[in-house]
């Protein structure tokens, strides 16, 4: 489970606070997969950075599973990081001067996390079998989004956290990637928690939760 217990977060930028919660609860059952709703500046990103550990809450506690990571030093929370979340962000990030196969192993490396596929076996998975040796600039988007995929898959982690995943996408594109997402979910029975704007990509996920002024209310 997923447990966010009374969080607090502002910003201050320029004199300027900007209070994105104040008393934010969620619970997320082990296993479900979420899609985070909400307008531009509601806080989405910065929820999941919280949840990933990326940015500290100045109250309350996060915990994956047993482990409170508000609780963790930094290098701490880079370990844990490492055997726990997969990411997939918009832009796909992948290394330009690495192969396909090379990207998705790269992150088995930084991470130190299990090994959950072969390399050809989730390349297949993703309807990229034969692509390994391609570079990201001789893939289509859509393609290079599968990259992403079998990057977050390929490690044996429990949670994969999505910021806008089909948001450079066209529909096609992104529905082949939703039910990609599925198939890889129901295999894994990891926890996803999807950032997206688009309710046609909202309703793939279990459950859909809308952010607005600093609270979470379920849509679906
Ligand atoms: N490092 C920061 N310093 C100051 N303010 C920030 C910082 N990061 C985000 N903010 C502010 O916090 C608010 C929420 O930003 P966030 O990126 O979480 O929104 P979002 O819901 O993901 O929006 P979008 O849908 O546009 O991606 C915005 O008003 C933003 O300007
Ligand atoms: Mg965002």
């Amino acid at each position: 489970m997923i447990h966010l217990h009374n969080i607090a977060k502002s910003y201050t930028s320029r004199g300027e606070v900007v209070n994105l919660f104040e008393h934010l609860d969620w619970k997320i059952e082990t296993g479900t997969w979420v899609a985070l709703m909400g307008a531009s500046g509601a806080g989405k990103s910065s929820l999941l950075s919280l949840i990933a550990g990326i940015i500290t809450p100045d109250a309350g506690s996060i915990y994956l599973g047993e482990r409170d990571i508000t609780a963790l030093s930094r290098d701490e929370m880079t370990a844990f990081r490492g055997k726990h979340i997969a990411f997939i962000f918009q832009a796909f990030e992948l290394i330009p001067n690495l192969t396909v196969s090379e990207n998705i192993d790269l992150v088995l490396d930084i991470s130190h996390a299990e090994r959950r596929y072969e390399t050809d076996e989730i390349l297949e998975k993703v309807g990229l079998a034969g692509k390994g040796n391609r570079y990201p600039n001789e893939l289509s988007g859509g393609e290079q989004q599968r990259v992403a995929i079998a990057r977050a898959f390929v490690s044996r982690v429990p949670y994969l956290f999505a910021d806008e995943p089909t948001g450079n996408l066209d529909e096609r594109n992104a529905e082949k990637i939703m039910e990609l997402i599925r198939a890889l979910h129901e295999e894994t029975g990891n926890t996803i928690i999807m950032i997206t704007h688009d309710k046609g990509i909202a309703s793939h996920a279990d459950m859909v939760y809308r952010l607005s002024s600093g609270e979470l209310k379920i849509e679906k």
